[in-house]
């Protein structure tokens, strides 16, 4: 027992101090990955270039690939990561269940190259070449433990399918994803993060999403829609759609989304005559993010909100109905955060009544 805190301390002092380098690589996405240690869920830092590997090999008696490591406190996971590889090596351990090979240089997944694999949980993928045409869709169908794909940062075209059922989180950030294959989502009921960030969507169309009853939180940022898609999943509850130019926003943009909580619209090119006055009036709303646009009132947002990041815009004026239709004993709004620096107004033009309906107010920027 001694000897294993030992090690684990070891690592930990290792990591703290390469991991300032390493992260922009080990980003994930950038939704951070949160560990079940008493799942036995494995470090999620890579094992490369911090302890030699001779070090796992003397001190594990399991069969390991050559071009990957074994940590002995960790025997589930596989370290095959950031080594240069074209192939993902042949004969990986019947045991593992946490699959590391990002930074390589891995085009293609095989049909068989999970074959004598039963248990895998993690498949991580990132920062490599992974091309649509070379992925056998069979390969993953029978993987029924895999609960997290990640293929951020590859060459991806479409969204693959026959992706298994009991995946949870599914990142394919920063591809060229311009499809969605029909019926790639129809089974995955339990999946609750898809990250599509930095892809080349123009439009979902109505079966796309289906099957995604339980998706929580839906990143489509960088992409090149024109409007807000139609057809998303009403389970959503954080949706980013920053970077795309979005010509207006309807009235009925965001109808439907009765859990909606967290929006993301920064850098969105919005104007204030594109945009409905109520089209942010829905009480699911706590944090809104119109961040870097062309606004020159502020909107009407619900008395519900807490968040509103406005900075970086052109406005001139500061409404209270924005945020209160009327002021009393309980109509006042909740906004904690409101951020108006970066516009063209200063303290001096906000009204006396303001006080009265930011009551609850922690910090404003201006
Ligand atoms: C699967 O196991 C069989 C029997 O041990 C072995 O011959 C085969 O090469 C293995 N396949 C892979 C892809 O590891
Ligand atoms: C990566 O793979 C591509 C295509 O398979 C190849 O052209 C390239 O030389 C490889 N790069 C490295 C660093 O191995
Ligand atoms: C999936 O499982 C079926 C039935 O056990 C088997 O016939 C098939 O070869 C498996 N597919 C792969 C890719 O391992
Ligand atoms: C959007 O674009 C800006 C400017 O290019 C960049 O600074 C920002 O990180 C991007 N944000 C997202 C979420 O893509
Ligand atoms: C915003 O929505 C609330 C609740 O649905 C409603 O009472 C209110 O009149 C709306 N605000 C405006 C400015 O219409
Ligand atoms: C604030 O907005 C309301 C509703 O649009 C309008 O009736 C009122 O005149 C505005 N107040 C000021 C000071 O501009």
């Amino acid at each position: 027992m001694a000897v294993l805190c030992c090690t684990v301390l070891v690592l930990l002092c290792v990591f703290d101090a390469a991991s300032a380098t390493t992260i922009a690589e080990m980003d994930y996405g950038g939704v951070p990955l949160w560990i079940n240690r008493l799942l036995g869920e494995p470090s999620v830092m890579s094992l490369q270039g911090r302890l030699d590997s001779s070090w796992f090999r003397a001190n594990n008696p399991q069969a390991c690939p050559q071009q990957c490591d074994c940590p002995i406190q960790w025997p589930t996971a596989l370290y095959c990561d950031h080594r240069g590889l074209a192939d993902i090596p042949e004969r990986l351990p019947d045991r593992t269940q946490y699959l590391f090979l990002q930074g390589n240089n891995i085009s293609s997944l095989s049909s068989s190259f999970l074959t004598n694999i039963t248990d895998l949980r993690w498949l991580i993928l990132d920062h490599n070449q992974l091309q649509s045409d070379m992925l056998d869709q069979v390969a993953l169908q029978n993987q029924t433990q895999l609960c997290y794909i990640f293929a951020n940062h590859n060459h991806l075209t479409s969204v693959p399918s026959a992706l298994p059922a009991g995946l949870k989180q599914l990142r394919l950030a920063h591809n060229q994803i311009s499809s969605i294959s029909p019926g790639a989502f129809k089974n995955l009921h339990k999946l609750t993060l898809l990250l599509l960030q930095g892809n080349k969507l123009q439009t979902i169309t109505e079966g796309d999403l289906k099957g995604l009853v339980s998706l929580n939180l839906l990143d489509l940022s960088e992409n090149l829609f024109s409007s807000v898609p139609r057809h998303l999943s009403p389970s959503v509850q954080q949706l980013y759609l920053s970077n795309n130019t979005l010509s207006a926003l309807d009235e009925d943009s965001f109808v439907g989304f009765l859990n909606l909580k967290y929006l993301r619209l920064s850098h969105c090119g919005l104007q204030s005559g594109g945009v409905h006055r109520q089209v942010f009036n829905f009480s699911s709303l706590v944090e809104l993010d119109l961040s870097y646009n062309k606004f020159k009132t502020i909107p009407t947002v619900p008395t519900t909100l807490k968040y509103l990041y406005l900075e970086a815009n052109e406005i001139q004026e500061f409404n209270v109905t924005s945020f209160c239709r009327e002021v009393g004993p309980l109509s006042y709004s909740r906004i904690k955060i409101l951020r108006l620096d970066g516009n063209k107004m200063s303290y001096q033009q906000l009204p006396s009544e303001w006080v009265f309906c930011l009551r609850v107010l922690e910090s404003i920027y201006i």
